[in-house]
């Protein structure tokens, strides 16, 4: 089924590469006004070049872990695209180590970008939302539901925004739906870096994920994960909010 999206304005924050990149494409193709942030300006503006689509890609840069850069990021969004009907909270930082490794900054980097983050884009970007009816759609992870060793930041990290999640849902209701996504091994940078500090090597931590991984034996594609996102953003889904979202290819139902 297609989903026409023409004529709706998407935010998706971290939409500069990997998942992100896939529902800024989805979104795209789908008819949508997307609004890409980035981290920084440049890696903002090199893929807006890339996308080349024109004028229906605003670029909105910003580091979500920084809350006056959320309002800025955000404000650009609206102003480009004037007003927001979708708001992709998909930026993410990732990198796990034992506890005892774990100094103060690497516990903030991950919780200000992944939970942080969430909160003051999600907040800045309210009044937006509301006036259009519009939706939220938070990235969170298999991780935010199941433990893994030596990723307990990244963990409640993602805890965080799952039940941050279905309170947004039901403060922001009628107005806003706001649901989530958890994805488990997605073919990105992000889990090439973990798969190596893993088995050594990217493919050699690719099989051990695709053999923990029992209902599919592999990997997902960044745009297996734009389909979900699109359905819940999607007038199709307008009875689905404060949802959580699996999308893992049965890595969690064992
Ligand atoms: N890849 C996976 O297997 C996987 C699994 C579960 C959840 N996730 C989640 O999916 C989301 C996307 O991850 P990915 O795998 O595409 O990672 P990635 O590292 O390939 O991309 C992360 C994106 O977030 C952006 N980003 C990072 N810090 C930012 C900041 N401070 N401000 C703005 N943007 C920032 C990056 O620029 C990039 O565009 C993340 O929230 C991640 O936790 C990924």
């Amino acid at each position: 089924m297609h989903i026409d999206f023409s004529g709706k304005r998407v935010l998706v924050t971290g939409g500069t590469r990997g998942i992100g990149r896939g529902i800024v494409e989805a979104f795209l193709d789908a008819g949508a006004r997307v609004a890409v942030n980035g981290a920084s300006a440049a890696s903002t503006a090199k893929a807006v070049a890339e996308l080349a689509v024109g004028a229906r890609v605003v670029a909105a840069p910003g580091s979500v872990a920084n809350v006056a850069e959320c309002r800025a990021l955000v404000a650009a969004a609206v102003e480009g695209l004037g007003g927001l009907d979708v708001l992709v909270n998909n930026a993410g930082a990732g990198g796990g180590k034992p506890v005892e490794a774990t100094d103060e900054a690497a516990w903030d980097r991950i919780i200000d970008t992944n939970l942080k983050g969430v909160f003051f884009v999600t907040q800045a970007a309210l009044p937006a939302l509301r006036a259009a009816k519009g939706n939220i759609v938070n990235i969170a992870s298999v991780n935010g539901l199941i433990g893994v060793p030596k990723g307990s930041v990244y963990c409640a990290s993602k805890a965080g925004v799952i039940n941050l999640t279905r309170a947004h849902a039901l403060e922001f209701a009628p107005d806003v739906r706001v649901n989530a996504v958890c994805p488990g091994g997605v073919d990105t940078d992000m889990l090439r870096a973990l798969a190596a500090r893993l088995a050594g090597t990217v493919e050699a931590g690719y099989k051990v994920i695709a053999a923990d991984c029992a209902g599919q034996h592999r990997i997902a594609h960044v745009r297996e994960l734009a389909g979900p996102v699109l359905y819940l953003a999607s007038d199709i889904a307008s009875f689905v909010t404060g949802s959580i979202h699996v999308v893992d290819g049965g890595e969690t139902v064992d």
